[in-house]
C-alpha cells in the first residue's frame, strides 16, 4: 500500500461526562465509544459483540437513552454517558439488576450489561406494556444463550412494580397515609457469583 492510502491518525482531546465522573483524555479522532470505554478507560463492562451495531452488547444511555457505544463516534458525545457501572449504588442494585437476578435472565452474561441498559430505557419509553412489546422493543438486544422468556419477565416486572409504586405514591398523596411496600419473597439466586456480570465487575478479556 503507498503512503498516500494511509490515512493519517489525529487526535482530539475528549471531555466526557461518564457515570457522574468528569473523564479527559487525547483518542484517535476515529475512536468509537464502546473502545475509549473499553481501552482507554479500562470499563469493560460494556461489551463487545458484533462491532457492527447489530447485537446490542454494547448498550450505553446518553443524556438517559439507549445508545450504541459502537457506533458512536467518542468526539461526537456531549452530554452524559451512563455505563453498566453507573447504575448500582452502594446501597443496592438498580431494580432491573436485581430483577435479572431474581428472574435467572441470563446464563453466561457477555449480553446481559446491553441487555439491562436496553431494558431500563424499554420501561422508561413506555414500552414495556405486554410481552409482545417487550419483546419488539429489546430485538436489537441478541442473546445467544437464549434467556429471551426470562429476560422479558424481569423487564415485565419491573415495570408493573413501577406502575405500582407510582399508583401508590399517587394514593398517598391523596390520603396522605404510608403506603405499605410488599416485601420481594423471590429467592435472591447466587447472587455473589453473578454480581459482577450484572454490575460490569466481571474480569472480562473477551
Ligand atoms: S457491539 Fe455494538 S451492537 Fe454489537
Ligand atoms: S446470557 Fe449468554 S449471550 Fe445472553
Amino acid at each position: 500500500m503507498s503512503s498516500q492510502n494511509i490515512t493519517p491518525k489525529s487526535v482530539v482531546e475528549l471531555h466526557l461526562r461518564i457515570n457522574g465522573a468528569e473523564c479527559h483524555l487525547m483518542v484517535d479522532a476515529r475512536s468509537s465509544l464502546l473502545d475509549v470505554l473499553r481501552e482507554e478507560l479500562q470499563m469493560t463492562g460494556t461489551k463487545k459483540g458484533c462491532d457492527h451495531g447489530q447485537c446490542g452488547a454494547c448498550t450505553v444511555h446518553l443524556d438517559g437513552r439507549r445508545a450504541l457505544a459502537c457506533l458512536t463516534l467518542a468526539a461526537s458525545v456531549r452530554g452524559e454517558v451512563t455505563t453498566i457501572e453507573g447504575l448500582a449504588t452502594e446501597a443496592a442494585l438498580h431494580p432491573m439488576q436485581q430483577a435479572f437476578i431474581d428472574f435467572d435472565a441470563f446464563q453466561c452474561g457477555y449480553c446481559t450489561s446491553g441487555q439491562i441498559m436496553s431494558a431500563i430505557s424499554c420501561v422508561q419509553e413506555g414500552n414495556a406494556g405486554s410481552d409482545d412489546e417487550v419483546r419488539e422493543h429489546m430485538s436489537g438486544n441478541l442473546c445467544r444463550c437464549g434467556a429471551y422468556s426470562h429476560i422479558v419477565a424481569a423487564i415485565r416486572h419491573v415495570a408493573s412494580a413501577q406502575s405500582s409504586d407510582a399508583r401508590n405514591d399517587c394514593l398517598d398523596a391523596i390520603f396522605r397515609m404510608p403506603m405499605r411496600h410488599q416485601a420481594s419473597t423471590r429467592p435472591r439466586l447466587h447472587a455473589d457469583r453473578i454480581r459482577p456480570w450484572l454490575t460490569g465487575m466481571a474480569d472480562d478479556n473477551r
